[in-house]
């Protein structure tokens, strides 16, 4: 029988613009590796404003430079029941991450956990420990997020595939 899929949720405020990022990103870095069969990759906001919508024009913008497709990604908010569901859900910013601990059930299965310093990174990714918030920024910010959050997908997927053992 197929193994489970690591079933691994992106968390940001809005869901338009860091956590679709990371969906896609974290996505390619799977793909890269022809694990797509051992991933349940999703994203989701902790607010409710851009619920339906897609990723911001910039944030799409910036991934369809490194060739990577984030037309089809629709913005919904975190339900307790993705506590239940996945097995990592990973925060963009510290306060993602505080909103999502004051949401978690008690007998939850996910571990939530802040992305950019996952697992054992205390200085964080290139000296960040939350991905910045580029929404009211220019599209340079939107550059940042996706250096950072390409750096810190291929980091977490090395540490996925030692620990669970993923055959490669
Ligand atoms: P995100 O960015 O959390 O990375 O999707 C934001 C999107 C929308 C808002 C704030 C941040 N907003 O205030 O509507």
């Amino acid at each position: 029988m197929a193994a489970e899929p690591i079933k691994v949720l992106m968390v940001c405020l809005g869901n338009i613009c860091r956590s679709p990022t990371a969906e896609i990103v974290f996505r390619n870095e799977v793909a890269k590796r022809k694990l797509e069969h051992l991933f349940d990759i999703d994203s989701a906001g902790t607010g409710t404003w851009h619920i339906g919508e897609k990723p911001d024009g910039r944030a799409r913008a910036a991934a369809a430079k490194r060739e990577m497709d984030m037309e089809s990604l629709q913005a919904r908010t975190v339900s307790a029941d993705d506590f239940h569901h996945f097995d990592y859900i990973f925060a963009m910013d510290a306060q993602n991450h505080s909103d999502l601990k004051d949401l978690e059930p008690d007998n939850a299965k996910a571990s939530t956990e802040l992305f950019l310093t996952w697992p054992n990174k205390e200085q964080g990714q290139d000296g960040y420990a939350e991905v910045p918030d580029p929404f009211y920024s220019g599209e340079s910010e939107f550059e940042l997020v996706l250096d950072l959050v390409e750096a810190a997908s291929k980091d977490i997927l090395d540490h996925l595939i030692d620990t669970h053992k993923l055959a490669l």
